[in-house]
């Protein structure tokens, strides 16, 4: 099924979509909540998963992934989430392969995840980090974090 299925960038049309994804696995305690503000203002960092067989203009939209750049060597990948019903297909892996690859392009010389899920992220070449040695903006977020200061997200980098 994946052959089938495109990863493109966001459009603002997906600002909808995207925001009403990341926040249904907010509320379950997997990521962190995005408001439709922050989703407008980051929207050039987001990728989409889409489905371009279907009648809808743009593709079913099946999933999200941002690049957020963090400083001059090292960028975050961020807000990765495929609905229920498509995931275990590979479009995971094809959304955080997409942030890889344009890092890559860009210049950037490593990226990192936050993550529950370090076994997936690992099996896409990251490795797991001390998080005491990313910068301290990357803790940018987490005073807002519901889980701030108990957070026991893993961090996992992976050099480009
Ligand atoms: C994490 C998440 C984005 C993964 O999305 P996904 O589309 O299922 O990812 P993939 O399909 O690439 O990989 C998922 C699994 O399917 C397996 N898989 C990949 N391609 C496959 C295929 N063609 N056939 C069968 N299995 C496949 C992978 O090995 C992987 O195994 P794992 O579950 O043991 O890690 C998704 O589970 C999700 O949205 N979770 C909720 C939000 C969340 O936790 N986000 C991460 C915050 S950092």
């Amino acid at each position: 099924m994946t052959r089938t299925l495109t990863v493109v960038k966001a459009e603002i049309g997906d600002a909808q979509a995207i925001h009403d994804l990341v926040n249904l696995y907010a509320q379950r305690g997997d990521m962190l909540p995005r408001t439709m503000g922050e989703v407008y203002e980051n929207l050039r960092d987001f990728y989409v998963a889409r489905d371009p067989s279907t009648s809808s203009g743009q593709g079913d939209f099946l999933g999200c992934v941002a690049l957020h750049i963090v400083w001059s060597d090292l960028a975050e990948v961020k807000s990765l989430a495929v609905p229920e019903v498509a995931q275990s297909r590979g479009l995971g892996s094809l959304l955080v392969n997409a942030c890889v690859d344009e890092a890559r392009r860009i210049g950037l010389e490593r990226v990192f995840a936050l993550t529950y899920r370090p076994a997936f992220f690992e099996r896409l070449g990251f490795v797991q980090a001390d998080v005491m040695t990313l910068p301290r903006k990357v803790w940018n977020e987490c005073y807002r974090c519901p889980k701030f200061p108990s957070c026991n997200e893993i961090a996992l980098v992976r050099e480009l």
